[in-house]
């Protein structure tokens, strides 16, 4: 044999055995992975995941590794719709994924519980999303040790105690999407110290009850839902002209100041204010906003005319029904 042969050889023997002996899947990652899917019961809906088979082949229901820097580590999992039979707790083996970005748990209503300090070990954590599960429990604290976090969705489960203050530290945060818990108590001071990368924050559907922190005028949020809760005070300093605003929906509240007196954001294309206490006259600057799409200030203490022109008397009457005097189109004329 010449010596390019065996050469030509041993490459073709070493890439098969390459093939048939070497997997791409981490064995820290796959120890924990099997370890979470003993934690959940070994529901039929993981059956994909087995000993036997490369976790990053792409045949793991809801597992991704990382393909791009070619450390193939696990950084994406998705445990949604796992249909288990019975309750179970977020499993915290997957404390032992130290390299995932993305972690979704929705649609799980037999996962219960807590949220397991497990979690905070998960340091490269950018998104996290457990939504439509029955977690109760108060969001713990330890989340303002993950630097790296991006969004937290924890909407529509069953979180129960007060907002964790500390969040406002988080440096990369974009938004917080909290509702449709029972969380309770008031909006901490903090936050109106999020970093400016903090656009979104929906609280709507819990319990929050006390007044709107007067430190929230620095943010500059692009949409705000604080929707169905109990709160009180002047919900004005998430309103004026120089901010990038475009969803304001506060409905449902004991919100109550001079609606008047407040700037608008040229971006503005939501308005929900119905069922608080807010009074005034409606600003002459709603006739400018160009975007505006859903609009409702009805059952408050608004007076004086309704400003025509603009998109305004697109509005049906009901967006202004039940103030104390306002009046003009499309309600009837001022006497
Ligand atoms: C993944 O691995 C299993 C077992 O090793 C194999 O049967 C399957 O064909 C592989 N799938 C892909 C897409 O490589
Ligand atoms: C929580 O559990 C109850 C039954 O205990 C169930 O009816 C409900 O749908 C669950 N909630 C969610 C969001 O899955
Ligand atoms: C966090 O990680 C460390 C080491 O990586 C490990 O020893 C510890 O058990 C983990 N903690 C939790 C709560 O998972
Ligand atoms: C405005 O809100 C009131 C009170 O909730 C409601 O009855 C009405 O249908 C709403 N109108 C529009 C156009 O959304």
């Amino acid at each position: 044999m010449s010596r390019l042969s065996i050469i030509l050889v041993l490459v073709v023997v070493l890439s098969f055995t390459k093939a048939a002996f070497s997997e791409l899947c981490n064995p820290q990652d796959k120890e924990a992975l099997l370890q979470i899917k003993k934690e959940l019961g070994n529901p039929t809906t993981l059956s994909s995941w087995l000993s036997t088979t490369d976790c990053c082949n792409k045949t793991w229901q809801g597992v991704v590794c990382d393909t791009d820097t070619q450390t193939y580590r696990v950084n994406n999992l998705d445990l949604s719709n796992l249909n288990l039979p019975k309750p179970y707790s977020i499993p915290s083996s997957i404390g032992n994924l130290p390299y995932l970005n993305f972690l979704t748990i929705r649609s799980n209503p037999n996962i219960v519980g807590a949220i397991p300090p497990a979690i905070a070990n998960l340091t490269k954590l950018r998104y996290l999303y457990i939504s439509h599960t029955n977690i109760s429990s108060q969001i713990p604290d330890f989340f303002s040790q993950i630097k790296t976090l991006v969004t937290l969705d924890f909407s529509y489960n069953a979180l129960t105690g007060s907002l964790p203050a500390s969040l406002s530290s988080l440096p990369n945060l974009v938004g917080i999407t909290f509702d449709g818990n029972q969380i309770s108590g008031a909006i901490p001071d903090s936050y109106g110290s999020f970093s400016s990368l903090f656009t979104s924050m929906t609280l709507s559907r819990n319990r929050l009850s006390g007044k709107i922190p007067a430190t929230l005028a620095k943010l500059n949020l692009a949409f705000v839902d604080l929707s169905r809760n109990m709160l009180e005070g002047d919900a004005s300093v998430l309103f004026g002209s120089s901010k990038n605003t475009q969803k304001i929906i506060l409905a449902k509240n004991l919100f109550a100041f001079d609606l008047g007196k407040v700037g608008l954001s040229e971006n503005l294309n939501g308005l929900d204010l119905r069922n608080n206490l807010i009074y005034g006259m409606l600003p002459k600057g709603l006739t400018a906003l160009e975007h505006l799409k859903t609009f409702n200030v009805s059952y408050n203490g608004l007076c004086g005319e309704i400003p025509q022109g603009g998109k305004l008397q697109r509005f049906d009457a009901s967006s202004y029904a039940h103030n104390k005097c306002l009046c003009g189109s499309p309600l009837p004329a001022c006497t």
